[in-house]
């Protein structure tokens, strides 16, 4: 693995909620693994007045590992790499404070002026950061490059989306902006590709012809927390399909790359975006379903219901489960149903996605139902991450009768290899320059202008309903009408990758 150029992380947000969950802990993976650059020096701002001494003990907290076994002679280390200023990132003078500071680091520990900036704050204050490092010529590359990680949501619509992107380019150049989907950093996730493309047994079947449907899951069980207020402006299909699982439909439906550079990985998930046939605005009511949870007891616990949850409106009308049909109109896909479902507080915790394929054109055996669920590859991003396929076996003994059985691999038996963190993947990347995992503004575009219409009927068409699921339960039975095949339904997926049925295990 190369070492990153030496550089100066900012980490805007630097005492967020992101930062100490994410970022830090996964800055830390990398300085374990020698990962982190020669030399390096890590500048969080906040609003408030803080040393860099108090900052530190906040660092050490977040790596979550002092005092227990995991901790070693790295972590002083890595903690002193730690300053912070104060900032008000709305305030151009504050900027001042920050080029000091830079100024500072550079020279006290021998670092050039690479910098890679995180924007871990809310968008709405995107503007005012790139506007004011801009001024502050904090964006120029003329004595090292510049680079900014940009976290979701990018935008609100395909109108907003539009006027970041004006924003962001006016002071930066596209190959300076990496805005982060951390579902791209998941190892299951980059692995559909290595499974697609690594193997030739499934090119011949990976399309219309062999593939009847595909159907993308990710299901949480938990509510919406502590993030009711943030929530409420942005819903299930904001929040998960827009970036996450269209970008896992992506992966699943491009075509080979012609090499697994950044340019041509991102070129075939621009053009799969743009083949999504366009949602008229008639029938988008009818092509999505949104649900809100319900209070419910959920084993034996209540769970209250999202109008109950604090930062809601008692009224409000945000979905916390979507699913949607849709197709990709080209020739590999042409005619195949592709349907996605997330929701927050379902049964379990679960995201995979499953390729139906066609059955036998003739079955020969007597009990055709006795292969129910079989010709299906399941591709599992989280938990139990792995690889399924359910294929029919015939079952010892006299005749032929026919049983559904599982063959799986469990990444849990790579012993040796623990699955990095998205984020110890992505920061990596940016450090180094590779925009591979990271989403280029067509493609962002794309995934607004298709959700446009769905979002639009689900603002001011009134006679769209919101269907009320109780908490624990795979949200509004309406959502198994999609699958118009009656004798269809969704796969209801259980913790454990072999396992599946509505009432199973956590
Ligand atoms: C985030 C969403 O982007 O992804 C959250 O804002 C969601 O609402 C989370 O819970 C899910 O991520 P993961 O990695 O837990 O599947």
């Amino acid at each position: 693995m190369i070492k990153p150029d030496n550089q100066i992380i900012v980490i805007f947000g630097g005492r967020g909620d992101l930062a100490m969950r994410k970022i830090i802990p996964a800055l830390y993976a990398l300085h374990i693994q020698g990962l982190m650059p020669e030399l390096y020096a890590i500048l969080a701002t906040g609003r408030s007045q803080l040393s860099d001494e108090e900052y530190r003990s906040e660092v050490i907290k977040a790596t979550g590992v002092a005092g227990t076994e995991g901790e070693t002679d790295a972590l002083p280390l890595f903690t002193a790499s730690f300053h912070y200023v104060t900032l008000d990132p709305s305030v151009p003078e504050d900027y001042k404070a920050l080029t000091g500071a830079l100024d500072r680091l550079r020279s006290a520990f021998d670092i050039p002026a690479n910098t890679l900036f995180y924007l871990s704050l809310p968008p709405e204050l995107y503007g005012d950061i790139t506007g004011n490092l801009a001024n502050s010529g904090l964006n120029s590359e003329s004595d090292g490059w510049k680079r900014m990680i940009i976290e979701k949501p990018f935008g609100y619509d395909y109108e907003s989306a539009i006027n970041l992107n004006r924003i962001l380019l006016g002071h930066w150049n596209e190959n300076q902006l990496y805005r982060i989907d951390h579902y791209l950093g998941k190892e299951t996730v980059q692995n559909i590709l290595v499974t697609r493309f690594s193997n030739g047994i499934f090119e011949p079947l990976w399309n219309r012809n062999y593939v009847h449907h595909v159907e993308i899951t990710s299901s949480e069980s938990l509510g919406v927390e502590k993030r009711g207020s943030y929530y409420e402006g942005t819903g299930a299909l904001r929040d998960m399909v827009q970036n996450h699982l269209l970008h896992l439909a992506g992966f699943i439906a491009m075509e080979p790359p012609s090499s697994i550079d950044s340019t041509s990985i991102r070129n075939e998930l621009v053009k799969v975006f743009e083949s999504f046939r366009p949602i008229k605005p008639e029938e988008a009511g009818k092509i999505a379903i949104r649900g809100q949870y319900t209070g419910a007891h959920v084993r034996g616990e209540w769970q209250k219901g999202y109008r109950d949850e604090e930062g809601v409106d008692p009224a409000s009308v945000t979905e916390t489960f979507a699913a949607l049909k849709f197709y990709i109109d080209n020739w590999r896909w042409g005619g195949v149903p592709f349907y996605i479902r997330t929701g927050k507080r379902l049964p379990t915790r679960v995201t995979e996605a499953v390729i139906h394929f066609k059955p036998t054109p003739h079955y020969l055996f007597s009990d055709k139902s006795a292969c129910d669920g079989c010709n299906q590859l399941i591709i599992r991003i989280q938990p139990d991450e792995g690889i399924l396929l359910k294929f029919g076996l015939k079952i010892p003994g006299a005749g032929f009768n026919v049983k559904n059985v599982n063959m799986d691999f469990h990444y849990s038996d790579l012993a040796a290899d623990r699955i990095p963190d998205a984020y110890e993947r992505l920061l990596y990347d940016c450090m180094n320059g590779d925009s591979t995992l990271y989403t280029r503004s067509d493609a962002v575009l794309a995934a607004w202008r298709f959700l446009d219409p769905v979002l639009q009927a689900w603002k001011n068409d009134r006679s769209v309903p919101v269907f009320g699921y109780p908490a624990g339960t795979w949200g509004p039975e309406r959502a198994d009408d999609l699958i118009e095949e009656p004798e269809l339904t969704w796969r209801y997926p259980c913790r454990n990758l072999a396992d599946d049925g509505i009432y199973c295990e956590l």
